[in-house]
């Protein structure tokens, strides 16, 4: 389906031929002052030098040709040579009709490509906390960005649970059981299907055994000898590693799941453990790794670098691997069985030199092809209000699902006071509610800037929130369940020619989709369509107040308005779902 852009280029841009230009001059685009037009074409701007004439009267010829045409309400020539050009209602409500009846709302689909997110990258020995946030919700809202956009995503999670702090929960798990089979080389029996420890213990176990391994040396050589035996496959480890993966990782899918974060694969570092003894061998042999200083790296400086990018290091001066060596043979592994066109990470942006290195590093060792492209977002930092990471009140580090329970409770008490409902359904529409405003409050912002947690602000109703835009939803439902109370349709309804100027501007903010839909694709932008459905939903709401919709005597007109409003939801709840969240029936 042709966008409002192509159609409007097309005949600006056949006006521009006519006129003896080039037909390229034409292309329109969205106005960057829309207090003075909606569209705008910059073309003559470009030809003035090589047709040797003042732009304006370039702009004027144009002009004369597109006056009347029925897509344009008006179109201008202004000084020193744009053409400013508004819409009519017609071409617009034809537009946003076409695009109502259109499987994808009138996004264009790309070629479908295979892509990995790597997102999440909890570590297994210690709780989720609010550090976790912000790669689970913006690479799952990424991945259903690029599934909306027809491409064969799979999300990894990526989990760290190779390194020392599993030597060190099984050190501490000693100290406390040192009876248990697991720790008996001798023993050959199988091993309990029970695990000796509760997710809580676990908890409690990591933080104990980390301040154990700062005070007494004793204690951190025998994690590093865990951590040894685990990696070179000594059974017993081997056997309490699986017991602390199994629990931490259902604990961790119960708390992705109230986040509505879900990955198809659920991979770690300890995946690709196989790949690297011949990894490593390989680089040594080709040459693309060195040794340096006892450790084996690859260089990734380029000559077009303007700041200093260190060596990649494969192999540490001790011989064991790290987490370079792992995301390298991750690479190595993904391209293998996925063949995908691209894999994004999600972490934090103090990662990005990192990643930097890395995808050099794989390129260098022709670890992945030129044709998959490798990308890093790098987000900011959810501060708390002074403006520092944000902490428990008592200046600890917050549990994920205590941030998620606190926003919910909040919204489930808000919920309360505002309507009469029966607990259990408050208790749902709190939660969903209260999820809303947990995610657009980090979604809405660009990723990789720093925001702040502002519970009273993320919660509200009214401005740029989750709730906001859940209530606009909640608002439309309620207006078409009266609708069809009184007898009427809504699916045998259709969108018709805006009579008045807030239906136009609702159609306006409707018909931006396939260019949200495109940006936050390119960009990897959870934060754009947030704009959209916030504009969108201040353009429901201002046609709401400024139309009687149930009460218009024209049942025609009535039925387009209906016909509008529902039209609005689908696009709200298409949006949110790319979010991650959903809308209740009533809140
Ligand atoms: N576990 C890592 C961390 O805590 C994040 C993993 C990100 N993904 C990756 N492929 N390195 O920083």
């Amino acid at each position: 389906m042709k966008s409002i852009l192509e159609t409007l280029s097309e005949i600006t841009g056949k006006a521009f031929e006519e006129a003896g230009y080039k037909k390229e001059a034409g292309r329109v685009s969205v106005s960057n002052r829309p207090d003075l037009c909606e569209y705008q074409c910059n073309g003559a701007m470009a030809l003035a030098k090589e047709y040797k004439c003042a732009p304006k009267q370039i702009a004027d010829a144009v002009v004369k040709l597109l006056e009347g045409k029925p897509e344009f309400e008006s179109v201008e020539a202004v000084m020193p040579g744009f053409i400013n050009i508004n819409i009519s209602s017609a071409f617009l409500a034809e537009y946003v009709l076409a695009m109502s009846e259109d499987e994808k709302f009138g996004v264009n689909m790309p070629e479908s490509k295979t892509i990995i997110v790597d997102y999440g990258g909890p570590n297994v020995a210690k709780a989720l906390h609010v550090g976790h946030l912000r790669p689970a919700i913006i690479g799952e809202s990424i991945k259903r960005i690029l599934r909306y956009m027809g491409h064969n995503v799979i999300g990894d999670v990526h989990m760290g649970d190779w390194g020392k702090p599993m030597g060190l929960v099984m050190t501490e798990i000693q100290c406390r059981q040192p009876d248990l089979p697991y720790f008996d080389e001798s023993y050959t029996g199988e091993y309990p299907k029970e695990p000796p420890f509760t997710v809580r213990d676990l908890e409690e176990i990591y933080p104990t055994a980390s301040a154990k391994s700062k005070e007494d040396p004793d204690y951190n050589a025998r994690a590093l000898e865990a951590t040894l035996k685990l990696q070179s496959g000594v059974r017993g480890y081997r056997a309490l590693w699986d017991h602390i993966i199994n629990v931490s990782v259902n604990d961790m899918k119960h708390i992705y799941e109230r986040l509505h974060v879900d990955f198809d694969l659920w991979n770690g570092e300890s995946t690709v453990q196989y790949l690297i003894p011949d990894m490593v061998k390989e680089m040594k042999e080709s040459g693309v790794a060195y040794e340096s200083d006892g450790a084996l790296v690859i260089d990734v400086k380029e000559d077009t670098d303007t700041k200093e990018i260190p060596p990649c290091i494969v192999v540490k001066s001790d011989g064991a691997s790290l987490y370079n060596t792992t995301d390298l043979a991750t690479i190595k592994e993904r391209v293998a069985k996925y063949d995908p066109a691209q894999i994004i990470y999600i972490t934090d942006k103090r990662q990005d030199l990192y990643f930097e290195q890395v995808f050099r590093a794989a390129r260098k060792a022709g670890l992945v092809s030129d044709k998959v492209t490798l990308s890093h977002i790098g987000f900011g930092t959810m501060n708390g209000k002074d403006g520092k990471p944000f902490k428990t009140r008592d200046g600890g580090v917050m549990r994920l699902e205590s941030l998620i329970t606190d926003i919910q409770n909040e919204m489930y008490v808000k919920i309360k006071e505002n309507k009469e409902m029966d607990d259990a359904e408050a208790r749902q529409t709190a939660d969903l509610v209260g999820l809303s405003a947990l995610l657009y409050g980090d979604l809405s912002n660009q990723a990789v800037k720093d925001y702040v947690f502002d519970m009273e602000r993320f919660i509200s109703f009214e401005g740029n929130t989750g709730p906001y835009i859940l209530y606009t939803i909640v608002r439309i439902k309620s207006i078409i369940a009266k609708y069809a109370a009184q007898g009427g349709d809504v699916s045998s309804l259709k969108i018709g020619t805006p009579v008045n100027a807030s239906e136009k501007d609702l159609m306006k903010a409707l018909s931006s989709f396939a260019q949200t839909m495109e940006s936050a694709a390119s960009e990897l932008a959870p934060h754009r369509i947030c704009a959209y459905i916030y504009d969108l939903a201040n353009a429901l709401n201002s046609f709401y107040h400024e139309t009687k919709i149930l009460s218009e005597e024209d049942e025609t007109k009535k039925g387009e308005y209906i016909a509008l409003i529902d039209f609005t939801r689908k696009m709200l709840e298409t949006c949110i779902d790319m979010l991650g969240f959903s809308a209740p029936d009533r809140m």
